[in-house]
């Protein structure tokens, strides 16, 4: 029997839109980038939505000498720079009177009595009732300050039918020990359902897809484990430079910077067992298992590669080495490509190699993850008609062009047994006529609802680290990574790496 379900009443139902209630945000940082690229452009076009309260409030936090309006100024730049959806000025008009600046320092007292006063004041002007997310947009080095002096000033304390949140920008530590720091600092004050921890990869429509594509389907799981599956790709290539970014990046690298974060927690979305439903508990028990089983093969310096890149071209100009870009010094060791092979020793992947790449200034910007087959285990064809067929793929277009792409034999029409390649594809973009919303509006509107499925938790940050922490102390010891020139997929060691395997990188 069927029940129908009752449009009105079920929460379910798609098209009743998840409103935040009332609520505001409070931004340290906001003379990022980040901050002006994504999240200030995401608050308005959440507004636009109209996924936002009505009064809403938006407080910068800065040490800069500026009053409300010149704050205001700053969103609304970012905004019309950066926002996604279209500029109403109506819309603005009525964010715009929820904006408020509180000038001061991380370690200015006087300036976060300043901050609660005008929480206060908000909450009685604009029923903002009590519920505030502290957005830390901030060098983890001043995460302590901060979290102690939300302590201090009473602003950290989820009183009766309030709320208050956190929410941690990465890098998330700079390695094991710095991140068991931070989560310590961080649970001191906040209970663990209050820490929003941002990767932004699992606010992507293209990555929670992993988990519809395998778990809502019959035909991909039987076939995802090491009786079919070869090795896993996790690519994550970019065109761009570090551009104006020295300060942040230098010291950290693409390890540090992509694959703690993003590329170990696709890896997890597709290495991991089926969770008994999608609640963050369920996903976390699934994802913390699977990061459990990863292993490092014992010779790093045959099974990783790094690489800086040198100048070259990009986009038909050349380019300027890393080593020239501003700020950066002559010396510098930082990574701009690595490439890690990982194991998960588990009965279901024992064996099938997970290779994570990720790199600045290669050839185009593509993220994917190609989950390649071993060959058939018999050809009954002559070794000529299949020359040009290789593995079968299945490949998650994670961006810029969204899909799926399945990569199989076929026959070359003509007299002759001829096999090769070919791809069947899906794609966002030729089937929903929605745009999928920016990764950012998810995560903040997941942050204002209280919604933690899609943030990871400090164990799985942990295992993160556990995993990359000897890769990590094996590069410091070598010194110099390899150089590879702008504009190509990285250097010599990488390809190097997966010929011993006997495989080769994949060319998206
Ligand atoms: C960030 C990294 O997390 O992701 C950046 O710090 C990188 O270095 C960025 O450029 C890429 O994000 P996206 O969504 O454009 O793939």
């Amino acid at each position: 029997m069927t029940t129908r379900r009752n449009p009105l009443r079920d929460p379910q139902d798609r098209r009743l839109p998840r409103i935040a209630g009332p609520c505001g945000m409070v931004l340290f940082g906001v003379t990022g980038d980040l901050s002006r690229k994504k999240v200030m452009p995401a608050v308005y076009d959440l507004a636009n939505r109209g996924l936002l309260p009505p009064g809403f409030s938006l407080v910068g936090f800065a040490r800069r000498d500026w009053a409300d309006q010149d704050f205001a100024q700053i969103v609304h730049d970012s905004v019309r720079e950066h926002a996604r959806t279209e500029f109403r000025e109506e819309v603005w008009r009525q964010l715009a009177e929820g904006v408020r600046f509180v000038p001061g320092d991380f370690a200015d007292d006087v300036a976060f009595s300043t901050l609660r006063r005008t929480i206060e004041e908000l909450d009685a002007a604009r029923g903002t009732e009590g519920n505030h997310a502290f957005y830390l947009s901030i060098p983890p080095r001043f995460f302590g300050d901060v979290i102690e002096q939300l302590q201090e000033h009473g602003l950290a304390e989820n009183r009766e039918g309030t709320w208050r949140r956190v929410v941690v920008e990465k890098p998330f530590g700079h390695d094991l020990a710095s991140a068991r720091e931070l989560n310590d600092i961080l649970g001191r004050v906040f209970p663990s359902g209050s820490v929003f921890r941002i990767d932004h990869y699992l606010g992507k429509e293209t990555v929670q897809n992993i988990l519809a594509m395998r778990f809502a389907n019959t035909m991909f799981e039987p076939i995802w484990n090491s009786n079919y599956v070869d090795h896993v790709q996790i690519t994550m290539a970019e065109d761009i430079g570090i551009g104006g970014r020295a300060g942040y990046y230098d010291g950290i690298g693409a390890a540090r910077d992509v694959i703690q974060n993003h590329l170990i927690q696709l890896m997890a979305l597709i290495a991991m067992e089926e969770p008994t439903s999608f609640d963050a508990e369920s996903l976390r028990q699934e994802k913390i298992k699977v990061l459990s089983s990863v292993t490092l093969p014992n010779r790093l310096d045959l099974s990783t590669a790094r690489g800086q890149y040198v100048g070259g071209w990009a986009g038909g100009v050349p380019v300027p080495g890393y080593l020239e870009e501003e700020g950066i010094p002559a010396d510098s060791t930082t990574e701009t490509f690595a490439a890690v092979r990982l194991n998960v020793e588990n009965r279901r992947w024992a064996g099938v190699p997970f290779y994570l790449r990720t790199g600045k200034r290669l050839g185009r910007r593509v993220t994917e993850v190609a989950v390649v087959f071993k060959r058939a285990p018999h050809l009954p064809f002559s070794a000529h008609s299949t020359e040009e067929l290789t593995q079968n793929a299945l490949v998650v277009r994670v961006q810029p062009d969204e899909g799926l792409t399945v990569r199989f034999g076929s026959k070359v029409p003509g007299t002759a047994m001829e096999i090769r390649d070919v791809n069947m594809d899906f794609a966002y973009g030729g089937t929903f006529t929605e745009a999928s919303p920016e990764a950012y509006e998810r995560l903040i509107l997941d942050v204002l609802l209280g919604d933690p499925p899609l943030f990871p938790r400090h164990e799985e940050v942990e295992l993160s680290w556990r995993i990359l922490d000897p890769v990590l102390a094996h590069w410091a010891r070598k010194g110099r990574p390899d150089e590879y020139a702008s504009g190509t997929w990285g250097p010599a060691s990488a390809t190097a790496m997966m010929a011993r395997d006997g495989r080769v990188w994949r060319r998206p």
